[in-house]
């Protein structure tokens, strides 16, 4: 069923395991992803950003499809549908209308003052509609769509606690040297001030940038109260390295079934390891 993420995001702080959140991009990636949840009975977060949702036609037309696969798939698993870095309270209302059952709002580049107001605003519409909310404190490094960091600052742990008390929200993603896209050399989170953040606040944390983090620090996060954890760009590396092997074995090909269909197994393949690995699989 469609659900919001607070008690998904409960149970894996709990119970110490991290439900990933998949970000779409098209149709295939709404199937892959909801294949490899059933198969591995976990809980799934489908992440969907601004760009990637006017890539697909709108809000209104993801939820229509993820709606329909899972009701042609026959889904048992608890599926959210979350608005990724959500840039407005416009945004995040319009993606709640259309039926997103989770949103995050980003105004981590705002002071602290306007951060805290943006979000309780959200958050006063969300609950209304059972909707949980996301906040962001610090910077994500890289790029993704719409939203580019320059120069990265960790979440301050005091600032943290001031935001999730003052606002009511359901998890903080407080950016701790994370990255979207490819890491340049090994990731360097901020443990320290993740255990900090830890030992003040009952709230699920997520990690964003997921591509790329080795298992050990995902464990280690894990510990200290990371309950979801992005991926994206994993996903389209292995989704795009397998069509090109297929269009370069095979040059006359141009049926997208015969092409796209491996690249689909790819995705799949990629979302079912990160289940195991962030111990979401067999949770559901
Ligand atoms: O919000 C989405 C993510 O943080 C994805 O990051 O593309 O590096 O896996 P990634
Ligand atoms: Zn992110």
């Amino acid at each position: 069923p469609l659900v919001s993420m607070k008690d998904m995001l409960e149970k894996g702080r709990k119970n110490g395991y991290a439900v990933g959140q998949f970000n779409l991009n098209n149709l295939e990636y709404i199937q892959a992803i909801l294949q490899a949840a059933e198969e591995e009975k976990s809980p799934v977060i489908l992440g969907v950003s601004e760009g990637a949702a006017r890539y697909m036609g709108g809000f209104k037309v993801v939820v229509t499809m993820v709606e329909a696969l899972m009701e042609s798939y026959g889904t048992t698993v608890p599926v959210a549908i979350h608005l990724d870095h959500g840039s407005s309270f416009e945004k995040c209302a319009e993606a709640i209308h259309a039926g997103f059952t989770s949103v995050m709002i980003d105004a981590s580049h705002d002071p602290l003052e306007e951060n805290i107001a943006l979000t309780s605003k959200v958050v006063e519409l969300a609950h209304i509609h059972g909707v949980s909310v996301e906040a962001e404190l610090g910077t994500v490094g890289g790029q993704e769509d719409d939203v580019v960091a320059e120069g990265v600052i960790y979440a301050d742990p005091k600032e943290c606690l001031e935001l999730v008390e003052r606002t009511g929200i359901d998890c903080l993603a407080p950016a701790l040297g994370s990255v979207h896209g490819p890491y340049k050399g090994e990731p360097n989170l901020g443990f320290k001030e993740m255990k900090e953040i830890h030992d003040t606040i009952v709230l699920p944390l997520v990690l964003h940038g997921g591509t790329g983090i080795p298992t050990k620090d995902i464990q280690k996060a894990v510990s200290l109260g990371t309950a979801k954890i992005n991926v994206n760009t994993e996903n389209q590396i292995a989704q795009a390295k397998r069509v090109r092997e297929v269009l370069a074995e095979k040059p006359d090909l141009y049926d997208p079934r015969k092409y796209l269909g491996p690249g689909t197994e790819a995705i799949k393949e990629t979302v079912i390891g990160k289940m195991r690995e962030f111990g979401s699989s067999q949770q559901a």
